[in-house]
């Protein structure tokens, strides 16, 4: 074991290059390129994300190594994203650290992008209890997991269909907002009544989540009430983005209420990029004082896609002697 560990980090599942330093378990720098380019198609375009992984990839690892002070000599190990994601990206990323890792004869370390989402958890100084429950709500991903230790989780519940996050950008596309739309609905709602319009909560038994069918009474709703006055989503504007925002929001969380009484876990984290959502954060927040829960939740440069929470995984990993081989392949939909 050397003296001090010191991981470089690459996250490329998506449309975020990003890379991070980090020794001992303390992050030094993570460096976040993000593409803008997919704006303008209302959605993530897998070859063009991949070709930006490309350009982005060396300056973005070049950046952190700097920020953190490290040079490529003074790293013990190359943790990367192996899955889920697109497969051109995570191959992007997957084949600069396995060339990294041979080139320095140094560990490569595959991690699961989910995993690392709900141990962005363990980066702050406050950090939560093992066993822990953590709600992972992002653009792709809807997931309560059971974590009893940084390398033992257990998916609890799942969307069978449409991520949260996706939940707020189709229902923004309905309202004619570009693409991302939930920070815009998050914007809206906040000057709106969230009871004005009710849409109905799904009967999914268990802890797994549905968000398909309010996006159609969401479609429904709208096409209806335009019918009788085209100007009605104007006029109306903060109010369904509250009403939209508050369903979102009581589905995640009255799942993640039942799943704390079904386990009798209190220490309870959310992450993922749709935790930055102000009234996810409050009834999250209200939802914790209630239940006696100690809440957690991750500063936002770590709740987004990033590389930090890559190498808080890795590093955990290293600790655990789970290193792969060069054999390794990056892979669209692996299982934990
Ligand atoms: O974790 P993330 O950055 O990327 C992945 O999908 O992995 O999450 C992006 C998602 C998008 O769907 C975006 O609309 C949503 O998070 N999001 C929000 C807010 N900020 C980001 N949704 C609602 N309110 C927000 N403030
Ligand atoms: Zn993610």
């Amino acid at each position: 074991m050397p003296a001090t560990v010191n991981i470089l980090a690459i996250e490329s599942s998506c449309d975020e290059t990003s890379a991070s330093v980090c020794s001992d378990g303390r992050i030094l720098s993570n460096f976040i390129a993000t593409q803008d380019i997919h704006q303008k198609y209302g959605g993530v375009v897998p070859e063009l994300a991949s070709r930006a992984h490309m350009q982005h990839i060396v300056p973005v690892v070049d950046a952190a190594l700097k920020d953190a002070g490290k040079s490529l000599s003074d790293l013990n190990a190359i943790a990367f994203t192996h899955a889920p994601g697109l497969i051109g990206a995570l191959l992007v990323g997957s084949g600069f650290a396995k060339s990294l890792s041979l080139s320095l004869n140094i560990p490569l370390i595959s991690v699961h992008h989910m995993q690392a989402h709900v141990l962005a958890n363990l980066i702050a100084d406050k950090r939560p209890e093992f066993p822990f429950l953590c709600l992972t709500v992002s653009g792709g991903h809807t997931q309560i997991v059971l974590c009893e230790s940084p390398l033992r989780m257990k998916i609890l519940g799942e969307t069978i269909d449409d991520a949260a996050g996706e939940a707020f950008d189709k229902s923004a596309k309905l309202l004619g907002l570009p693409y991302p739309g939930g920070p815009l609905i998050d914007k809206y709602a906040a000057g709106g009544d969230p009871t004005r319009f009710i849409f109905p909560e799904p009967q999914i038994p268990g802890l797994d989540f549905s968000f398909s069918g309010v996006k159609t009474s969401i479609l429904y709703f709208i096409q209806e009430e335009t019918r009788k006055d085209p100007d009605f989503i104007q006029k109306n504007m903060a109010d369904i983005c509250a009403s939209i925002q508050h369903r979102i929001i009581t589905i995640l969380l009255n799942k993640l209420k039942k799943a704390s009484l079904e386990t009798g876990i209190h220490h309870v984290c959310l992450s993922g990029g749709v935790s930055a959502n102000s009234g996810l954060r409050k009834s999250f927040l209200e939802m914790g004082k209630i239940m006696h829960w100690q809440t957690y939740i991750p500063e936002f440069q770590y709740c987004t896609d990033n590389a930090a929470m890559i190498a808080i995984t890795g590093y955990y990993k290293f600790l655990g002697g789970e290193f792969s081989d060069l054999s390794i392949s990056a892979s669209a939909r692996a299982a934990w």
